[in-house]
């Protein structure tokens, strides 16, 4: 057996959480590291397949988790597109060679895949603002295009819009049997593999997937900041991270060592290696159970990957520390944060708009939101990763509402800074939709430590 296969056979093994308690020790390690319980070394190939989020079997999850005296108000969907082509090549190699058409009888499969295929395959009418409306509907290359999502990025989206169909329509009847295009909002950036995502997430959720009631608007910032966008205070500590990860990199001779022996290995300079952002690439290779590639000098290996994941790790780790990213994430996730909670208000207000909002994205809109949250433990969005919102109404209490919010599957409510250790204080099993909304309008600025109280002064702070 070689030790890709080994690997991947491993991460099948894993025991899929069945707690029932979203504080569960077990559910909880996989998205959020406990320092405690695990060991202080990580594993940057287990970290590596945990990324990959290779379907296996279905998995448990803690979405829609309420007592039976609460209602559903709505929900708020963030997602990373699913398993992707590499978005660079390893310079003088063969690229990885994978398939992006769709078919049965490859691996992974999920029972909607040619039906969605089929569905998709008629055309889609009117149902995207321009420019979307020239992206392809489904991947159909038989060798992968850059970028590309493939048949593992398919099924990963068909399968959580099954999930949350289980949960939201089947058990919580979030949508009217009537239901309207009125009470969808669905939102992507102008990638194909985003839209794609999106598609496929809505046919594994949606009863019927009719065009006419299908309407994505177009994103064009990976920060879904739309009208608010400019922020040089943002910029300012974008900056300042970058500088940071650039000295760490520095101060590591290992890493630089082995790029310069994979730069032996194709045969090009160190520099131009390292600009292709190999692991990008190596990810794939892992991810498909593709071997690393060779030339006739020799071959990328496994001690090359493990060393620059590993890098990657203590570089995020290194992040937290410094807080330069939080800065960056808190002003550039409030607009998204903002458009969030005002729909979540109108839906208090009785308005039966927008009660399943999809935005449908990348890491570097996820992974913002999920810092600026206070969820920095959380690991980095793997593909097809999901993050959501639930606001709830308590039957018995009609004014008052409340959120969960969850990543993965696992509640993390109350591991966010704005509702940290509420459920010590009160019986509720979730976190107010104040607490939410004073967070998003007024403290998340305060956390930034200048004296901006709103988005606007906390964006253009003189002397930063
Ligand atoms: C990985 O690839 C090897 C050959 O390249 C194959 O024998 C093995 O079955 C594959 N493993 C998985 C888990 O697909
Ligand atoms: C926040 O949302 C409100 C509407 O809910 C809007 O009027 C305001 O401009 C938004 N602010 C920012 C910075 O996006």
């Amino acid at each position: 057996m070689d030790v890709l296969t080994a690997l991947l056979l491993l991460v099948h093994l894993i025991p899929v959480s069945t707690a029932k308690n979203g504080a569960s020790s077990k559910s909880r390690k996989r998205i959020m590291p406990d320092p405690v319980t695990e060991p202080p070394v990580t594993d940057p190939v287990y970290e590596a397949l945990l990324y990959c989020n290779i379907p296996s079997v279905a998995e448990r999850s803690m979405e829609g988790h309420a007592p039976h005296h609460f209602k559903l108000v709505s929900v708020h969907v963030f997602i990373r597109h699913g398993d992707r082509y590499p978005l660079y090549v390893i310079p003088k190699t063969k690229r990885p060679e994978i398939d992006c058409t769709l078919v049965a009888n490859r691996k992974p499969y999920h029972p909607k895949l040619e039906a969605f295929v089929s569905h998709m395959s008629k055309g889609s009418g009117a149902s995207f603002e321009s420019p979307l409306n020239s992206l392809p509907l489904y991947p159909n290359h038989p060798l992968c295009e850059m970028g590309e999502l493939t048949q593992t990025g398919v099924v990963q989206h068909l399968q959580n819009g099954q999930l949350l169909r289980d949960i939201y329509l089947k058990k919580h009847k979030l949508l009217p049997n009537d239901w309207s295009a009125d009470q969808l909002y669905l939102e992507t950036t102008g990638k194909s593999r985003t839209l794609q995502s999106g598609l496929a997430l809505l046919y594994g959720f949606l009863p019927d997937f009719d065009w006419k009631k299908i309407y994505f608007r177009h994103q064009p910032s990976a920060l879904f900041c739309s009208g608010s966008c400019y922020c040089p205070v943002r910029n300012q500590y974008l900056e300042k991270e970058q500088r940071r990860q650039y000295l760490l990199r520095l101060k590591n001779s290992q890493l630089e060592k082995t790029y310069g022996e994979m730069a032996k290995i194709v045969d090009v300079p160190t520099k131009q290696l390292r600009a292709a952002n190999p692991i990008d690439s190596m990810l794939c290779h892992l991810c498909h159970n593709v071997s690393f590639p060779c030339t006739r000098n020799g071959c990328v290996d496994m001690e090359h990957f493990k060393v620059i994941k590993t890098h990657q790790i203590e570089d995020e780790r290194e992040r937290r520390e410094k807080k330069l990213y939080l800065g960056y994430s808190l002003l550039g996730a409030h607009p998204i944060l903002n458009q969030t909670i005002g729909r979540m208000q109108r839906a208090t207000e009785g308005r039966k708009e927008e009660l399943f909002a999809l935005y449908s994205a990348h890491d570097v809109t996820l992974s913002p939101v999920l810092s600026a949250l206070g969820l920095s433990e959380a690991r980095f969005p793997r593909f097809a990763a999901r993050l959501i919102f639930e606001l709830w109404q308590d039957r018995e209490k009609p004014n008052e509402h409340s959120v969960r919010i969850l990543y993965n599957g696992v509640d993390v409510t109350f591991h966010t800074s704005f509702c940290q250790d509420h459920h010590k204080r009160s019986p509720k099993p979730m976190c107010p939709l104040e607490n939410l909304v004073r967070f998003v309008k007024r403290d998340m600025f305060v956390a930034l430590g200048g004296s901006s109280t709103n988005y606007y002064d906390a964006c253009h702070r003189e002397g930063f």
